[in-house]
């Protein structure tokens, strides 16, 4: 099992929306996927198992989120079956406490997700972690956690001004605790192309940071809204040039990625 995490501290960033995607894209090649929301908001789990609160429920008997960070309760709990053919671990109402506050480096809460995910290593090819928008304890975990990471961004000037912050922190837990992590790097998302001063931005973020900005973008696009609020990928049920665009986009970049984790091959 693969595991990629879509990471940054930001939210609206378009995490959940590249973490989708690349679930759709890694079941339609027929890879076993396992999906890890690990935002509190639930909006991935809403579109793979149709409820944003699904694990809140009483009697919810599948692994939580929580019980990633807390391994002696959930022992014997698997993943949720879905709908999309794409196993998930939904945030639960105890997720809020290990998102909040300040991680520690070396503390057993940051190891164990990376403990509890090892359980599946035989069940899945691939491993998506969504993450929450927050630099705390869970963002380290889940960066402890994974093999790559990538981090979507927009073209503005409070996204761009979080990057270093970003980048710090990504650095700083690989060196602490995950040596082997690999970052694929910051996508630009929702740009623009009609937009000069997007464009030119994105130029000069490519001079500034060289390879951490991925080569390839996701442009800003309607039919990726709707696709996602009918729970499904862009690629899915194309109409119209614009619509068409996107879908193409969408699919080569998923493709891209995964193929950079090298799980594409597995599968022949
Ligand atoms: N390339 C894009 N084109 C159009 N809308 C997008 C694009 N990427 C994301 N969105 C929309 O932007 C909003 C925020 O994206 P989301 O994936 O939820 O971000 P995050 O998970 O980082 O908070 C969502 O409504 C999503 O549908
Ligand atoms: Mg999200």
């Amino acid at each position: 099992m693969k595991t990629i995490a879509v990471a940054t501290q930001k939210g609206g960033q378009g995490k959940t929306t590249i973490a989708l995607h690349l679930a759709f894209a890694a079941e339609e090649a027929g890879l076993k996927v396992l999906y890890v929301d690990m935002d509190e908001q639930g909006n991935g789990s809403l579109v793979l198992a149709g409820d944003s609160k699904i694990a809140h429920e009483s009697g919810y008997s599948a692994l939580t989120v929580s019980t990633l960070f807390d391994p002696a309760t959930g022992q014997h709990l698997k993943p949720l079956v879905t709908e999309k053919n794409i196993d998930l671990i939904a945030p639960d109402s105890l997720l809020p406490q290990y998102i909040q506050g300040t991680f520690e480096l070396g503390s057993p809460a940051l190891a164990a997700p990376r403990t509890v995910l090892a359980r599946f290593a035989n069940d899945y090819d691939l491993c998506i972690i969504d993450a929450p928008p927050a630099m705390g304890q869970v963002l380290a975990a889940l960066l402890a956690a994974s093999d790559a990471v990538i981090s979507p961004m927009s073209i503005d000037l409070f996204s761009i001004d979080g990057v270093a912050n970003l980048l710090e922190t990504i650095t700083r837990i690989r060196d602490a605790e995950n040596p082997a992590l690999i970052q694929l790097g910051i996508v630009p998302n929702q740009v623009n192309t009609r937009s000069k001063y997007e464009m030119n931005t994105l130029e000069d973020l490519r001079s500034a940071y060289g390879a951490l900005i991925t080569p390839y973008a996701f442009s800003l696009r309607y039919a990726v809204k709707a696709a996602i609020s009918a729970r499904k990928p862009v690629w899915r049920a194309v109409s119209g040039s614009s619509h068409r665009k996107a879908a193409q986009e969408w699919k080569d970049n998923c493709r891209t990625v995964l193929e950079q984790l090298n799980v594409l091959e597995s599968q022949q």
